[in-house]
């Protein structure tokens, strides 16, 4: 049975299908997919690509391998992932951003920085961030209330929400005037610096880009504006024996379990920025688009009402129960995943999918083509969040990969899981959520997966 004939999903009415954009045509020069990769990499993907299984492809000289197959995804992320590092085009534009820090290491600094803070985010730790997330959610939900029947822009709530979050689970104190500078840094960013050029794309490493020198002017201001918050986390107070209170505790405090190691100030601050930025804008897109798509399709949105009120313990969701609610969100990870491709580099020549790979080749695997490929899921284009629960079974773990996969996979997986579903439940139990604007909102790819306008929203206290 093929994993699309799996789904026989329980749902008696046509399904919401939200939009999406145009295909490309499916054979592009490369200055076009250039040009259209600045704007939205996923408007240059054609047909082809949600319905074949490689799409091979060449790129000034390298050849480039889009992968749709589970059996060899799993080869490049687990069985032989050594063999695989970040592009080029990748680290340039995360580097000014994340430093050295785990998201773009590699080799024995990469292993050294993830064992070293992996139990800063196993499920135990992550119960001990939780007050702080319920305390930002039900200060964002106040304040909604405070606001509720005008237009409003959901988008940029969610990510003031999100970056409050990162910012209360990392310093424990409320991110309050940071917060804009932030935001503004991080807009900045993807606005212009986050864009690969052309020369970014074919040029070697070593070699800086005019883009780069621009990107280090930027990296200085963010570094010393990371400085500046972590030294008044420390004003705040040492924490002499008291268990962790929050993230910069946890990750300032461990050690290598192999060598005993501690993190150097500089590595610790690449480390607060790395999970500052990889964890909140993910997270405000992922409640952004459920939002979206529960207005779109209010039956939906009804039925998760009717859970949450079922299973509220003195007003906090129980967070194991909220089965249908944690459904939407896959769902919604699954249409929009916020990591629309990952890309690999490889290092040496290997095989994949029976196709030879030589060193220098760029693999992509995209959650973006393979959540909506028409071989490995029925009805792909329809939000159906039921495809997540019994008695569907789950999703081949290769095809489904909103967080990655292998020793790479995210490692805020659930951090973000149970973030997202705390906040979509406490808002959706308080508010009737409709859009007032009904322009279509496109997807647009440019690092992660961003409406191309941030529509007006009415909510209304239940
Ligand atoms: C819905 C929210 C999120 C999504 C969709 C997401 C997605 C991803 C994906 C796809 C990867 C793997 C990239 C690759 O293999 O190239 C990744 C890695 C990573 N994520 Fe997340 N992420 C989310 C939230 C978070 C949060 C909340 C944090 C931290 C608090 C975080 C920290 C990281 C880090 C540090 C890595 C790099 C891991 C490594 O290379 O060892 N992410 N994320």
């Amino acid at each position: 049975m093929s994993i699309a004939e799996a789904y026989d999903t329980p749902i008696t009415r046509a399904p919401l299908v939200p939009p999406s954009p145009p295909l490309a045509p499916d054979h592009l020069s490369a200055i076009g997919r250039i040009s259209r990769m600045r704007k939205n990499a996923i408007s240059t993907w054609g047909p082809r690509a949600y319905q074949e299984e490689v799409v091979q492809g060449r790129f000034f000289g390298r050849s480039s391998f889009i992968l749709n197959t589970p059996d060899a995804i799993r080869h490049v992320l687990v069985d032989n992932y050594e063999n695989y590092s970040r592009t080029p085009a990748g680290i340039r534009v995360l580097r000014p951003m994340l430093g050295n820090g785990v998201l773009i290491a590699e080799g024995r600094a990469w292993k050294h920085q993830r064992r070293t803070l992996a139990p800063a985010f196993t499920p135990r730790a992550v119960v001990t961030l939780v007050p702080h997330m319920l305390a930002v959610i039900d200060a964002t939900v106040a304040e909604l209330k405070a606001k509720a029947g005008a237009p409003l822009e959901l988008r940029e709530v969610m990510q003031r929400m999100t970056l409050e979050i990162a910012g209360r689970t990392m310093f424990s104190f409320e991110m309050g005037r940071h917060n804009a500078t932030l935001r503004d840094f991080v807009m900045e960013y993807a606005n212009e610096l986050a864009r690969p050029h052309f020369l970014d794309m074919v040029l070697p490493l070593s070699w800086p880009t005019p883009q780069d020198f621009a990107r280090a002017r930027f990296r200085k201001r963010w570094t010393a504006f990371i400085a500046k918050l972590m030294a008044e986390r420390r004003a705040a107070g040492k924490n002499d024996g008291a268990p962790p209170r929050d993230l910069f505790d946890l990750m300032g405090e461990a050690r290598d379990p192999e060598t005993a190691l501690r993190f150097s100030e500089e590595q610790l601050g690449d480390e607060v920025a790395t999970m500052i930025l990889a964890g909140h804008e993910t997270t405000a897109l992922t409640l952004f688009w459920s939002l979206y798509l529960l207005a779109l399709d209010p039956v939906t949105q009804d039925e998760v009402v009717e859970e949450v009120s079922s299973v509220a313990v003195n007003g906090v969701p129980d967070l194991d129960r909220l089965k249908f609610t944690r459904a939407v969100i896959d769902e919604s990870l699954r249409l929009y995943p916020p990591a629309f491709l990952i890309a690999r580099a490889a290092t040496a020549p290997d095989t994949v999918a029976g196709l030879p790979v030589r060193k220098g080749d760029v693999i992509m695997i995209a959650p973006w083509l393979l959540h909506r490929h028409e071989k490995l899921w029925r009805q792909p284009a329809a939000f159906i969040p039921q495809r997540f629960m019994p008695p569907s079974p789950p999703p081949d773990r290769f095809a489904y990969l909103p967080f990655g996969a292998g020793p790479r996979v995210c490692i805020g997986a659930h951090f973000a899981l149970v973030e997202a579903t705390l906040a979509l439940a406490k808002l959706i139990r308080a508010f009737r959520v409709g859009l007032q604007d009904t322009t279509p909102v496109m997807p647009v790819g440019v690092v992660t997966t961003q409406p191309d306008h941030s529509p007006l929203f009415v909510i209304k206290p239940r």
